[in-house]
């Protein structure tokens, strides 16, 4: 099974097969564009790059789509999380335009890529649906349909929705589509070795110098470029995205249902988090996806919680057979409404990076592939300044962000703990994590299935937050910039680049049952 950031297994995860590549054997050491990342973001660029004459390589540290786009619902949308509203009043309304273009454009690229490499992913085009269900409601769907409207969207207030959720006003956006995102990312790797690229997996970058050309040190050796592209859904190392960009997580389930009553367009309601729902058929077999209880990382004690809360919120209005599948995925809101896709701030000009996706990363993922290809092939891109990362957009009243712990980098532990001693310290169940206070110190403490401790110093090794624990997916998440390791401490998701200090246990108690 394709390996994914998470202990649960999303839909597409556990029904495509890991990528195989086909092109190791041509393997070579010096490249026009390295891309860090195979996801969405990646892979598209790559293909972009290479069918324009670059040759490029595509470095994972994984398994292709081991991050977000594994995990992603996979809605294609240009009725975007981000109102045209707010669009317009933080870049103007000729931008809310741009935008609108920009992601209707990225929607052909996804269909004709498609078509022309015979993709089987289960594409689909769709409407979106968009309901109110109070009277605060009302108000907001009427200026998003208003400004959606002016920026260009196709969309008309209508009478009935395609979910069985009761509603009192809602509008159709038309233009949208959905896929299986595995699917489709396997499809273009495929169509990017064909036109001559390198792809490889299982390999992690190492650390990136800038010189007259680009050194790429990865766990496969050292690869020379003119250009870098971080496609890692946030960059590595310490840099201004961080502080631009929150980490959200999502939670989705794939149900199937007793009536076969499969909606077979988009719909979302307007809660804050909203609720997201519709079909993908997968080996023949139709599932009801539904998203929803979004809250920032590390910020939520009790995960299942949220699947839970899911699971009713589902129950109460589809009758649901069986829960086939439940996830949860990481994304980052920008700060300002807009992802930051270009130079990555701080560095040479030959480096780009695409974060800050929001809650539409499969739109805004090809957005990006399409913008860095312009930029670096130095074709006249018009949406390089309205993306810019280096953009001074602060928005005054976003509040979500947590200030990270500057004084808290260097923390000192003993380095040994006897079991028993770290036994009294959490009564923690087989698979529960836990962070504990020992000696006025925090120690992040798991126990797996089989009874054996890990302990961990829990400050973050990227710019030193303390790491909370989630329980459903069973890794050590930081609240600050997103870093997820898994539970033995292991960097599962940049920015951070270190794994957690691991603490050692006295040997004859290591594992305790
Ligand atoms: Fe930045 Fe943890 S402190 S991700």
């Amino acid at each position: 099974m394709i390996q994914r950031d998470g202990a649960q297994t999303s839909l597409w995860q556990g029904n495509v097969p890991p990528y195989i590549t086909t092109s190791r054997a041509e393997r070579k050491t010096v490249y026009d564009v390295v891309i860090v990342g195979g996801g969405i973001t990646g892979l598209t660029t790559g293909l972009l790059l290479q069918e324009a004459g670059k040759q490029c390589l595509i470095v994972e540290a994984n398994d292709l789509g081991f991050g977000t786009t594994g995990g992603t619902t996979a809605h294609l949308n240009t009725l975007l999380d981000t109102p045209y509203y707010v669009i317009a009043k933080n870049f103007g309304e000729d931008n809310a335009k741009h935008v609108a273009h920009a992601t209707a454009e990225a929607l052909n690229l996804i269909r004709n890529n498609v078509n022309r490499f015979n993709i089987d992913c289960g594409y689909q085009e769709a409407d979106a649906f968009l309901f109110a269900q109070d009277a605060d409601q009302e108000k907001e769907l009427e200026k998003i349909r208003q400004t959606s409207a002016d920026a260009g969207l196709q969309i008309d207030y209508i009478q009935d929705i395609p979910v069985n959720v009761p509603f009192t006003k809602a509008v159709r956006a038309a233009g949208q589509a959905k896929f299986n995102p595995l699917e489709y990312i396997h499809g273009i790797a495929k169509a990017f070795e064909a036109a001559g690229g390198t792809i490889l997996q299982q390999c992690r970058v190492i650390n990136v110098t800038e010189d007259d050309t680009m050194k790429v040190a990865t766990t496969a050796g050292v690869f020379s470029s003119v250009d870098v592209v971080y496609a890692t859904h946030i960059p590595p190392g310490i840099n201004l995205l961080h502080l631009r960009c929150a980490p959200y997580r999502s939670y989705a389930m794939a149900v199937t249902l007793e009536d076969d009553a499969y909606p077979e367009d988009l719909s979302y309601d307007m809660y804050d988090p909203y609720h997201y729902y519709r079909t993908q058929i997968v080996k023949g077999q139709p599932y009801l996806i539904i998203g929803g209880e979004d809250h920032k990382t590390g910020m939520e004690e009790n995960t299942e919680k949220c699947f839970r809360t899911l699971e009713a919120h589902a129950r109460k209005h589809f009758k649901i057979r069986e829960v086939a599948y439940r996830w949860s995925s990481q994304y980052f809101e920008p700060t300002d409404g807009l992802p930051y896709i270009g130079y990555l701030p701080g560095h040479d000009d030959h480096i780009y990076v695409a974060s800050g996706y929001g809650g539409n990363g499969m739109t805004f993922g090809t957005v990006a592939a399409q913008l860095l290809k312009c930029i670096i092939l130095k074709e006249n891109a018009t949406l390089e300044k309205l993306f810019d990362p280096n953009r001074i957009k602060p928005v005054a009243g976003f509040t979500n962000f947590v200030t990270h712990n500057t004084d808290v980098v260097k923390e000192i532990f003993g380095k040994l703990f006897s079991a028993d001693e770290l036994r009294q310290l959490g009564d923690l169940a087989p698979g529960e994590g836990k962070l504990v206070s020992y000696h006025d110190k925090k120690v992040a403490l798991y126990r797996d299935d089989a009874g054996k401790f890990y302990a961990l110093n829990p400050t973050c090794t990227h710019m030193g937050c303390d790491v909370k624990w989630n329980q459903t997916e069973r890794s050590w998440d930081c609240p600050c910039h997103g870093a997820r390791y898994n539970y033995d401490g292991k960097v599962i998701t940049g920015p951070a680049d270190a794994d957690l200090e691991a603490l050692v246990l006295s040997s004859e108690n290591a594992k305790v049952v």
